[in-house]
């Protein structure tokens, strides 16, 4: 078993760490945070995953994983150093790299033997050209540093799962001595490993994210135009999925996507075509259609209410999906203001977002409108005048049509995620909008 540091304690860092050390690996995370450090040390997770702080606690306990604010000794003793910070969205859509050029840095004054450096957050192709190059040029020791792409596919939600039981592991390398380190870290996964070099693995990374934005685009924009023609679009998708080479998944149209990746790297794509000097249409075409989804079901409410004004809003859900208590992109955040500037009070539920929504949108007055956190549906929609969902909760999958027939003032649901029939909202006498189906 090999010794690994893991540089960033986000989703990619802390999930990649931990299976690692699930694995039996020695592994080393490093975070700058020291009070995220102590955290870890405590057995917390800082992210809200499934199953994380269990295995959290259980490698601590054996000792096959530490969590460190100190790099340099981190560094020194691994045989492989994995990259996992972030590489947010600038505002021009290119990605921000200081944070990986940060860690290569130390990593250069660090190493004391030879390592692999493995970088897993999502760059722009060629940058791990750049990163050997760095590291290369503020080497203190005569060591050999070589740095590899292994991109990460994990979801929120589901990321322990995803990385324990991959459907694949890309590995990007540049020479035989990497690859075979790299695969060798990997053997006790059990999984198909796929070898390429290392701009195509970093290619592999933004084909995939971007190909599944576009396909929930598709689907919208398909939905969009079965509203108009009279089709059900969850139908077409039922009927459409039958079809391997479409697939089943990723075919539910909806409020748009959100979350860190979709958003950032279909962005990030378009801005590395551009710099090439080619007009990437489709994933261009993908981020138009997303922009105007979001906000879709707001738009056609103002047209029925004329006015929000004085009316208690309903809001089901504020993440950007399920399972995670991230608010990154969420539709939620570019329809909640909305709301309040139009002088509505809005009545938010969410199981686990509400706490990090109320950091943006504090409870209380804004302007006209105003905002309350509730911890149950039934007070979200008592005598509420109408009701937006945009997440699809297991709570909010919960609640019957008759509940919002009896529980609000006057039963109109805008379902940003097509959760129920529209016939059972019908029988009940609930006036239902959703996405691409008949009203
Ligand atoms: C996504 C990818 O699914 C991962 O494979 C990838 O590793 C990750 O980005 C990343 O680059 O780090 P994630 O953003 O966590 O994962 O979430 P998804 O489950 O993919 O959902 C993204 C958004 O698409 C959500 O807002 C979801 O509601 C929406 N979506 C998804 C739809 O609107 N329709 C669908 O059919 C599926």
């Amino acid at each position: 078993m090999k010794k690994i540091a893991v540089a960033g304690t986000g989703y990619v860092g802390l999930v990649a760490g931990v299976c690692f050390a699930e694995m039996g690996h020695s592994v080393t995370c490093v975070d700058i945070d020291e009070e995220k450090v102590n955290l870890m040390r405590s057995g917390v997770s800082p992210i809200f995953e499934d199953r994380l702080e269990e295995l959290m606690q259980k490698n601590y306990a054996a000792g096959r994983i530490e969590y460190t604010t100190d790099y340099a000794s981190a560094y020194e003793e691994a045989d492989a150093i994995f990259i996992g910070v972030g590489t947010p969205e600038q505002p021009d859509g290119s990605a921000n790299l200081s944070y990986i050029a940060t860690v290569a840095r130390q990593i250069a004054e660090s190493v004391v033997k030879d390592c692999l450096v493995v970088v897993k957050s999502t760059v722009p192709v060629g940058t791990n050209d750049k990163v050997e190059q760095f590291i290369s040029d503020f080497l203190v020791n005569d060591v050999r540093v070589e740095v590899a792409s292994n991109p990460e596919f994990l979801a929120q939600g589901s990321a322990v799962k995803d990385t324990l039981y991959a459907e694949r592991i890309i590995i990007g390398t540049e020479s035989t001595w990497a690859e075979e380190l790299l695969t060798e870290l990997y053997q006790p996964f059990n999984l198909p490993i796929v070898s390429v070099n290392r701009r195509s693995a970093e290619m592999i990374k933004y084909a995939s994210n971007d190909f599944l934005a576009l396909k929930i685009s598709y689907m919208n924009d398909i939905a969009n135009l079965c509203e108009l023609v009279g089709a059900d679009v969850q139908d077409v998708a039922k009927g459409m999925s039958f079809d391997d080479r479409i697939g089943s998944k990723f075919l539910n149209a909806g409020i748009g996507y959100g979350g860190s990746c979709f958003p950032k790297d279909t962005k990030a794509l378009e801005h590395i075509a551009q710099q090439h000097g080619y007009d990437l249409r489709t994933v261009k075409a993908a981020i138009n259609v997303n922009t105007d989804q979001k906000t879709m079901l707001y738009k056609k409410a103002r047209n029925r209410l004329i006015t929000f004004n004085g009316l208690k809003v309903a809001v089901l859900g504020l993440t950007f999906k399920p399972g995670t208590d991230d608010l990154r992109e969420a539709a939620s955040l570019e329809n909640v203001p909305l709301l309040l500037e139009q002088g509505a009070d809005v009545y938010a539920f969410d199981p686990v977002g509400a706490e990090n929504f109320a950091r943006v949108h504090p409870e209380g007055q804004h302007g006209r409108g105003s905002i309350t956190y509730v911890a149950s549906v039934e007070e979200a929609l008592q005598d509420a005048n109408v009701c937006f969902i945009f997440t699809e909760w297991g709570e909010v999958k919960a609640v019957t049509p008759a509940m919002y027939k009896n529980l609000m003032r006057t039963s109109l649901v805008y379902d940003g995620r097509n959760i129920y029939p529209v016939a059972d909202m019908q029988a009940v006498g609930v006036e239902y909008h959703s996405i691409g189906r008949q009203a």
